[in-house]
């Protein structure tokens, strides 16, 4: 529920994973920052994909374009004439909304006030109308009428529908504002792969079928900005394109969408939270030929967490007609010449981040520190690769020969884990503490260890603690990472 969602933000925020952007003077709508923990978990995110991609795949190769580009690109790309939301204005408070959320909204209060009917009447119309696509104004009319203004919200006075381009533009240059001089912020990192796919081609040994991935930031102006993490103005992509023979691709489509959902599993994600959602056709967007979501199921539904889109020639045959360059692979095997079509995974970074939160994230009651009581513990369950500590390090008490110790541990561990030394307040605080920043283990030096050289080290979900050999704490952390 939403009341959940507000709880991980404010965990988000207590803790330092994610802090909105520019906070001290109001903030900037639909903007973040990652904080100390935050940015840990990115890392290991962004750091998980990668791998996945260039270093498990040995035709799929890395990229970083720059997120500026010839604004020719985003005329060939579709974006300019195509890449915009639905928007409404309410006149009198002066709001901006976008008019398939605000409806999608609508449907769920009547589904909560038990119109459910009346709902699956209005979803079916909003399923039929298209998005981005092909917007059927008229719904929009029907419905504004119907169920928005309706007889209990005469308040509501709004605008007409309208198309909103999503892309940021600002001026290059040094010279006079003007025509020329004005570039896009890339709305998503594709573009910066096709246009560099003969570059890729011509600069290693590849052959169709092959890939190129890239991580990056992309800027949408986003209309409706709401609903942290999960819909921002600037974000990051994690974007492969694969180049493959005309006739190959759908089977290309179906093989990638299993491998996508295959890595999701494997970051921690419970299978039962995952699921596809396939675009009707109508509804598919500019570029697609057959689209699906990856869909998770957050606080606030079912949603998209990735897109896996056939995109055909459609951008390496727009490249060719706008750059007038030579957008063809030939294939040395076969002697044919031809323009590859393109399956496309593009999966958002910081929704990812989101998902990962959402899925960890757990209230538990735990018997608390005085015998007989139970308190409740916040922990987040994620998998241990992604942990941004992976382990505290604890003397018992702050005594010289238990700190020494422990300093010790903590200069060996931290070559190869990120570790966290913490001597303050009692153990049990400690160990809520970084059970909060969903640090997988949790190392204590006390005097038992001193005369046995051994230390316990307690299991995040588990809360067990056993003892194990000073020397090997190194080696059962790397193989318990490993589950
Ligand atoms: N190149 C294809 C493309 O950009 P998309 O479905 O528009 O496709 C892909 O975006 C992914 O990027 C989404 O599934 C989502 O995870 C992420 N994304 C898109 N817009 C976003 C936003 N405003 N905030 C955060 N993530 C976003």
């Amino acid at each position: 529920s939403k009341n959940r969602l507000d709880k991980i933000v404010s965990l988000s925020k207590a803790r330092g994973f994610i802090f909105q952007s520019s906070e001290i003077y109001g903030g900037l709508s639909a903007v973040y920052d990652y904080g100390p923990l935050g940015v840990e978990l990115k890392r290991k995110l962004n750091q998980a994909w990668w791998a996945s991609m260039t270093q498990k795949h040995e035709n799929i190769v890395g990229l970083d374009a720059a997120i500026l580009m010839h604004p020719t690109v985003w005329k060939a790309s579709g974006h300019v004439d195509s890449f915009s939301d639905p928007m409404i204005d309410d006149k009198q408070s002066k709001m901006r909304y976008r008019a398939d959320l605000l409806i999608e909204e609508h449907i769920e209060k009547l589904h909560q006030n038990g119109k459910a009917e009346h709902a699956a009447r209005v979803q079916e119309l909003l399923d039929t109308s298209g998005t981005r696509k092909s917007l059927n104004e008229d719904l929009y009319d029907i419905v504004m009428q119907e169920e928005i203004k309706g007889p209990d919200s005469g308040a509501f006075d709004w605008t007409e529908v309208r198309q909103f381009n999503l892309m940021f533009k600002t001026q290059f240059g040094a010279t006079a504002a003007g025509e020329d001089s004005e570039v896009y912020i890339r709305p998503e990192t594709a573009q910066g792969i096709f246009v560099n796919f003969t570059n890729a081609l011509n600069t290693t040994r590849q052959q169709v079928p092959f890939g190129i991935a890239q991580i990056g930031k992309a800027f949408r102006n986003e209309v409706v900005a709401r609903q942290f993490v999960f819909r921002m103005r600037e974000f990051e992509q994690m974007e492969m394109q694969y180049f493959v023979k005309p006739g190959t691709d759908s089977e290309e489509y179906e093989r990638w969408k299993k491998e996508r959902l295959d890595w999701h599993k494997s970051i921690g994600i419970r299978p039962s939270k995952l699921r596809f959602h396939d675009h009707p056709e109508d509804k598919l967007a500019h570029y697609a030929k057959e689209a699906v979501d990856v869909q998770y199921e957050f606080p606030i539904g079912w949603q998209e967490v990735e897109g896996i889109h056939n995109r055909t020639d459609f951008d390496l045959g727009a490249h060719q007609e706008f750059s007038g360059k030579k957008m063809e692979y030939f294939d040395p095997r076969t002697q044919e010449r031809y323009i590859p079509y393109v399956v496309e995974t593009s999966v958002g970074l910081d929704r990812t981040l989101l998902m990962v939160l959402c899925d960890a994230y757990r209230e538990e009651e735990v018997p608390g520190d005085k015998e007989g009581t139970v308190e409740t513990r916040t922990v987040l369950k994620m998998h241990p690769k992604l942990a941004p500590v992976t382990a505290g390090i604890f003397p018992l008490i702050k005594k010289p020969e238990l700190q020494e110790v422990a300093r010790k541990i903590q200069s060996e561990l931290s070559e190869d884990f990120k570790v966290q030394y913490d001597e303050k307040g009692s153990i049990g605080k400690r160990y809520r503490r970084l059970d909060e920043a969903g640090t997988p283990f949790c190392i204590t030096v006390d005097f038992d260890g001193l005369e046995d050289q051994t230390v316990t080290i307690r299991d995040r979900d588990s809360m067990k603690q056993e003892r194990i050999p000073v020397d090997k704490a190194g080696e059962v952390i790397r193989s318990r990472m490993k589950n």
